[in-house]
């Protein structure tokens, strides 16, 4: 499917302060970050040439690498400035936005309290995709193998790459049954999350969705269920077995990547594409693409 890979593209690439040509903005292979994933991430979207929460991606990121044990010497403004910087360099308008910090190569063991952070930020054009009809038959989710582990296990408030490994995994697996995507359970048997979204389901006129006390409480989950109860919608967060899934009537995920994506299937599940999903799908866009109110003012 993938058009020019992402190594050999062109354009820039923020790297540890500096612009630095694309296909140039390379690691070391013994990067600690490499062998050790003490690495940290986000993923953001850029709406009409606008980082949409762009300064919450930045707090989250400062927050990951904190919690990974290391502080990214740029200061959450400067990494916000510099994201600006890299969306008007590359001349993008819609956009996906990839910051990442890792620990560098000065030292090669489990043990890296020495070695230097880097800082990248890559962004490249990503068109929404909302609305084009495939999107609102929903996608099918498998149930995947893994399941998110214990807090005790693994430091699920980092967005940070090594918890991704199973993600990987339970998504390959799915894509090999022909499934879009996997609903992961947790270490508990409870409803957890997709392997790159929060999930939601919808019963009665409310909404119903699992506590986030052990996988990433996204951005756009909590943008969503601001945007539910603006318009009077009650939101349940709380403990959710795979065994009420049968009783739900429709069912979407959340993410900065996916947005607002209905699910048709889980398993042997079946959910409609009903209203809430579809309000909160228009909702969601309309936010994301409302232009801020100083700068709406300034150019009245
Ligand atoms: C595992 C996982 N859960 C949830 C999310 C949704 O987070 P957000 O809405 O902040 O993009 C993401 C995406 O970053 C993710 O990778």
């Amino acid at each position: 499917m993938a058009g020019l890979p992402f190594d050999q593209r062109d354009g820039e690439i923020w790297y540890d302060g500096a612009f630095v040509p694309w296909a140039e903005a390379k690691l070391h292979v013994l990067s600690h970050g490499l062998h050790y994933a003490s690495s940290v991430f986000e993923g953001e979207r850029a709406y009409n040439a606008r980082i949409f929460k762009s300064e919450e991606h930045t707090a989250r990121l400062h927050e990951s690498a904190r919690v990974l044990g290391f502080e990214i010497p740029w200061t959450e403004a400067q990494i916000n400035a510099a994201k600006e910087d890299v969306l008007e360099r590359m001349k993008l308008s819609d956009a996906y936005v990839r910051p990442i910090a890792w620990r560098g190569s000065e030292m090669m063991g489990v043990s890296a309290q020495h070695n230097t952070i880097h800082l990248a930020i890559a962004a490249w054009e990503w068109p929404s995709y909302f609305a084009p009809e495939e999107r609102l038959k929903g996608i099918r989710l498998d149930m995947a193998a893994y399941c998110r582990p214990d807090p005790r296990t693994a430091p699920f408030k980092s967005k940070a790459a090594g918890l991704y490994m199973i993600c990987t995994l339970s998504k390959h697996e799915a894509e090999r049954k022909g499934y879009a995507d996997a609903l992961m359970l947790d270490w508990r048997g409870q409803v957890a999350e997709a392997t790159g979204a929060n999930v939601f389901f919808v019963k009665d006129g409310k909404i119903h969705t699992p506590t986030p006390d052990c996988f990433l409480d996204g951005i756009t989950r909590r943008t969503v269920i601001g945007l539910a109860r603006d318009r009077g919608i009650e939101v349940i967060e709380r403990v959710i077995m795979p065994d009420e899934l049968e009783g739900f009537e429709q069912c979407f995920l959340t993410g900065t990547a996916a947005e607002v994506t209905p699910v048709s299937e889980i398993g042997p599940h079946r959910f409609q594409v009903g209203e809430i999903c579809k309000t909160l799908m228009l909702d969601y866009d309309a936010l994301v693409r409302q232009e801020p109110a100083g700068l709406k003012a300034a150019v009245a």
